[in-house]
């Protein structure tokens, strides 16, 4: 694959909505420090009435959230999504491969609308399907091919959902990809020479999942790097591994670090240490708890008062967290400011100029996906939803 085929397009060269970012978002947005935002968006959401329903994922700003009808994390929206048939418009405030999930989940009539086009996600970036089809081939002439059982992060464009659905394979998001790997695993019980797993494209969801839920060694993992030829591997270390990790990673949890924890920790004796499982292996093992946005709201709402938390996810989420809940002290877990930009990306100059826009009768910024690709991604993130039980961490 050539680097031109990355989605990486400076901002205001056009729009690609096979991409994750580097889209503009078309028309005259109101400015936003129009003091009349907040009752224009009140008005445009109340004119559309029952025909809207406005999704809006845990690390949205403060002025989105309030307008959504539902909060949720990638994998609560999508239900939630799937969930209103009657509504004729889903705006959804979060990213792009989220709202291509929902336009995945709901009926032929809904019309998924993301406020902004360049609000995409440096992550699902990281796996194009040209890159997965190349791996995909190095395992047939590794000769393990047939082992191998694709395991996709929500968090990936629709056509990498599709090739898991294409190819035996499944979606999961951090509130059940234990309970998608045991899924996976079950899969090829069956074959002498044992299953494997090649997960995409968060190699950190992947590897804390294996090692610290299913019972894998670090030595169990390898990691295909896309650029690399052959992914940097070879046919014996595909040959020898449990679990292939895509080389991908999120930019926002990827940033949080083991120094800081002992620092908080040498700072606030006895404070609990909370994170996402998208953070590094190494910063997993230090820390007390860790589980998806749903497992560390509920966790800072059944906290005791008084306790102290450093908290290892979105800034927007800790912020509001700790807005909740002033008889608790939640700190962020990084000296730096670090929201995710794109979700950020979605404001509230967008959300009522997408509105507004809608009740003028103008359907703007609508997710679609291709049918062949629906039909495939519907496979694996149905088989998703049918999983079974409850992840070990809820
Ligand atoms: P969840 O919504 O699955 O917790 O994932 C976090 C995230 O990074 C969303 O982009
Ligand atoms: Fe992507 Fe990370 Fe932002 Fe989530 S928080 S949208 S995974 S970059």
């Amino acid at each position: 694959m050539s680097l031109v085929d990355l989605p990486l397009l400076p901002l205001g060269k056009g729009r690609d909505l096979g991409a994750e970012r580097g889209v503009e978002c078309p028309g005259d947005l109101p400015a936003a420090s129009d003091p009349d935002l907040v009752e224009r968006a009140r008005a445009a959401k109340a004119a559309l009435g029952e025909r809207v329903f406005v999704l809006g994922h845990h690390y949205q700003r403060d002025e989105v959230i309030e307008f959504a009808d539902v909060t949720g994390d990638s994998f609560k929206l999508a239900r939630d999504a799937a969930a209103r048939p009657d509504a004729e418009f889903i705006v959804f405030c979060g990213v792009h491969f989220m709202a291509e999930s929902a336009d995945i989940l709901t009926g032929p009539d809904q019309k998924v609308v993301l406020p902004d086009l360049a609000a995409g996600c440096s992550m699902a970036d990281m796996a194009r399907l040209a890159q997965v089809e190349d791996a995909w081939d190095a395992m047939a002439d590794a000769g393990i091919q047939d082992q191998v059982v694709p395991v996709t992060y929500m968090n990936s464009s629709a056509d990498i959902k599709a090739f898991c659905g294409r190819n035996g394979g499944v979606v999961c998001t951090s509130s059940n990809a234990d309970v998608a790997l045991e899924w996976a695993l079950a899969q090829k019980a069956h074959l002498d020479a044992g299953a494997k797993i090649l997960f995409l494209p968060d190699q950190h969801l992947g590897r804390n999942t294996a090692v610290l839920q299913m019972g894998m060694s670090l030595e169990d993992c390898v990691v295909w790097d896309p650029l690399q030829p052959g992914g940097g591997l070879t046919a014996q270390e595909l040959q020898n591994a449990r679990m292939i990790l895509w080389k991908g990673h999120c930019s926002v949890h990827g940033r949080f670090s083991e120094d800081v924890v002992d620092e908080l920790r040498a700072k606030h004796p006895g404070i609990n240490i909370l994170v996402h499982p998208e953070c590094k292996h190494e910063v997993v093992l230090k820390a007390d708890l860790v589980g998806s946005t749903e497992f560390i709201i509920k966790t800072i709402e059944a906290a005791e008062p008084g306790t102290t938390w450093a908290i290892g996810t979105e800034l927007n989420l800790v912020k509001r967290l700790a807005d909740a809940h002033p008889d608790k002290t939640i700190v962020f877990l990084d000296r730096n400011v670090c929201y995710c930009s794109t979700m950020n990306r979605i404001d509230l100059p967008h959300l009522v100029w997408a509105m507004e826009s809608l009740v003028a009768g103008q359907l703007v910024n609508q997710i679609t996906v291709d049918p062949d690709t629906e039909r495939d991604a519907l496979v694996a993130l149905q088989r998703m939803l049918d999983l079974p039980g409850k992840s070990h961490r809820d």
